[in-house]
């Protein structure tokens, strides 16, 4: 049985103190869930208080990227240790932002993605089709190529490392991001089950365990629909994860799919 999980992608924005006030209201409205894991990505500046604000509760911080190299001369780079130095847990990689507007590419995010679960992080890697693809029917063709680019760097080791930091893919259709065209769930499902499968010829244990969470303009009014498919465990949430009810909106409908899935298998 997988433990759902909803990630906020914070991206650039915020400050101190709108920061402080919608992690006070993400807290509390959170606090008495349990049957989910929750996590905020923040930009790099404020991890030092999403740290201070969230060391004693049950919700997770992440970067929102990360660069491959453990130190050196990479001006504006910032490396694993530094995020697990402030506590991170998770990290974003291969969002469809950083490889169009920042020209990363599948071998970024490869070393990013091997760099990162060294490091003991628990990667999300991001994957997904542009709206020209999706309407081409390039989805899976696009989804595998990002997907085994990844893949293919791991060796036997690599992959049992990922598999213990619980690896976790993110699918993100680039035409639902920020848009509020979400993708309708039996589509999110038929591509979830895609990736899963993919996972499956490399190791059926691996595929049954990890995490694929949808991502792209999940609301509080769609999130129940998308995340009650079977292959869907959680949303990766951009634009509604920077207001607080409608996140804690998010985070309670992923908490109830949970609680309602663990009751059928009992009964
Ligand atoms: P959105 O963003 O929820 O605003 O569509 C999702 C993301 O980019 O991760």
């Amino acid at each position: 049985m997988r433990r759902n999980l909803v990630v906020g992608n914070w991206k650039m924005h915020g400050d101190m103190r709108s920061n402080e006030m919608l992690l006070n209201g993400i807290i509390s409205g959170v606090q008495e869930l349990h049957n989910a894991d929750f996590v905020v990505c923040v930009p790099n500046p404020y991890l030092f208080q999403a740290r201070a604000l969230l060391e004693k509760t049950n919700i997770h911080w992440g970067g929102q990227n990360v660069n491959q190299h453990e130190e050196g001369a990479f001006t504006g780079a910032v490396a694993p240790h530094m995020l697990t130095d402030l506590g991170c847990t998770y990290v974003l990689l291969g969002h469809s932002e950083r490889r169009n507007l920042f020209y990363e590419t599948n071998l970024t995010a490869a070393a990013r993605f091997d760099a990162a679960i060294k490091a003991g992080l628990t990667p999300i890697l991001c994957v997904g089709e542009t709206l020209a693809e999706h309407e081409a029917g390039l989805t899976e063709v696009i989804v595998a190529s990002q997907m085994d680019a990844v893949m293919a760097t791991l060796g036997e080791q690599d992959f049992a490392q990922a598999m213990a930091v619980n690896m976790v893919f993110a699918y993100e259709p680039v035409w639902a991001i920020g848009t509020g065209r979400t993708a309708m769930p039996d589509q999110a499902q038929a591509v979830h089950e895609f990736i899963r499968h993919r996972i499956a010829r490399r190791n059926p244990d691996a595929a049954a365990k990890v995490r694929i969470i949808y991502g792209g303009s999940v609301k509080a009014n769609n999130a129940e629909s998308l995340f009650a498919m079977p292959d869907v465990d959680g949303g990766l949430i951009g634009g509604a994860s920077l207001h607080a009810e409608e996140f804690v909106a998010i985070c309670q409908a992923t908490n109830s799919v949970t609680a309602s899935t663990c009751l059928a298998e009992l009964t």
